[in-house]
């Protein structure tokens, strides 16, 4: 099966740079741009994780375009509590040798599918504000990609940020209300923080096995996503830290893992109380579906992908950070 040609966006921290280890060398994916918006950590910030990231994975020759620094109209409130203040889990990696690209990110995502129509798959992983920005600009932005993916929601309406909302939302809901009012089932999947949560939690004998792996790939993996584990446990209970972005890039990269699926209508709450939470109609005299949620992933699927992506031996350039043995 030829790689498939992707743009992704996102907030760089310790679980997007999972994902993009996943889409840059497992083999199924063939990064042509990566965008990078305010959300887990500030905007400068997330870009020199992103640029890390791909340099652990060997691709450092992939472009990255810095993007917006804050919300439509909010505020940035970051996940830095989550990530760590470098949101690689405080773990002082040394600046990548790539500079970002000059052009914005808006700019990137409404010019690679106007030159490559209905070829490229989008994948965001970050709260939706390049993308809302970039629909403004052209509402047909969604018809020029082969598909969109989405880590965002909850479409169980357990949150992670709130009592109802998933981060990626909650962070900008208008942006998400904007995407959402454009999306059609047939071109927009949603991963949300519920699949996350029932398939894709490294238990401890997962965070063990990775690890154990020993590659640079499978230590970075290991290392940045320390900060992760604390929250998780304290804040949301599960048996271990969960990967939001790295299960909706598997779904991306591979939708036969999907094993339950739904079309509905779906829009966003942007009042305070219920900021960011998916309002999803399911009655009978519902408005007709405007996205695809998906609900469960074939978790051990899931974790081959990621043992596998992370063990394979990557020739690392020179200039890679080294990642140290220790925990
Ligand atoms: C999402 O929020 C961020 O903290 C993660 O990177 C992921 O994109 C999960 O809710
Ligand atoms: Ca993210």
């Amino acid at each position: 099966m030829p790689a498939l040609p992707l743009i992704i966006d996102t907030d760089t921290g310790s679980d997007d740079a999972v994902a993009l280890l996943l889409a840059a060398a497992s083999g199924l994916g063939d990064i042509r741009a990566v965008t990078t918006v305010a959300g887990n950590v500030p905007v400068a910030i997330g870009t020199r994780n992103a640029l890390i990231s791909l340099e652990i994975a060997g691709r450092s020759d992939i472009p990255v375009h810095p993007g917006c620094e804050r919300p439509m109209i909010r505020t940035l409130s970051s996940a830095q509590h989550v990530h760590g203040e470098d949101g690689m889990g405080d773990t002082g990696l040394p600046d990548p040798a790539k500079a970002p690209e000059p052009g914005h990110a808006i700019d990137a995502l409404l010019s690679y599918p106007r030159d490559h129509p209905g070829e490229l798959t989008l994948v965001t992983l970050a709260p939706l504000t390049n993308i809302a920005a970039a629909l403004l600009r052209d509402p047909a932005l969604f018809t020029r990609y082969r598909h969109v993916y989405c880590m965002a929601g909850a479409a169980d309406t357990r949150g992670n940020i709130s009592p109802t909302a998933e981060f990626n939302v909650w962070a900008d809901p208008e942006a998400a209300r904007i995407v959402a009012q454009a999306a059609t089932p047939d071109k927009v999947t949603w991963i949300g923080w519920d699949v996350s949560r029932k398939d894709a939690v490294m238990t401890p004998a997962d965070q063990q096995r990775l690890q154990q792996i020993g590659t640079p790939m499978a230590r970075f993996a290991h290392r940045i996503n320390r900060t992760v584990a604390d929250w998780v446990r304290d804040v949301t209970g599960l048996a271990g830290y969960d990967l939001p972005d790295p299960i909706a890039m598997a779904v991306a990269l591979n939708p036969g893992l999907i094993t339950e699926q739904e079309e509905a209508h779906v829009d966003i709450a942007v009042g305070d109380e219920a900021r960011g939470q998916m309002l999803i109609d399911r009655r009978v005299v519902a408005p007709a579906p405007n996205m695809t949620l998906v609900r469960r992933v074939d978790e051990a699927g899931f974790k081959k992908l990621l043992f596998d992506t992370v063990a394979a031996p990557v020739p690392v350039p020179a200039s890679a950070p080294t990642i140290p043995a220790t925990p």
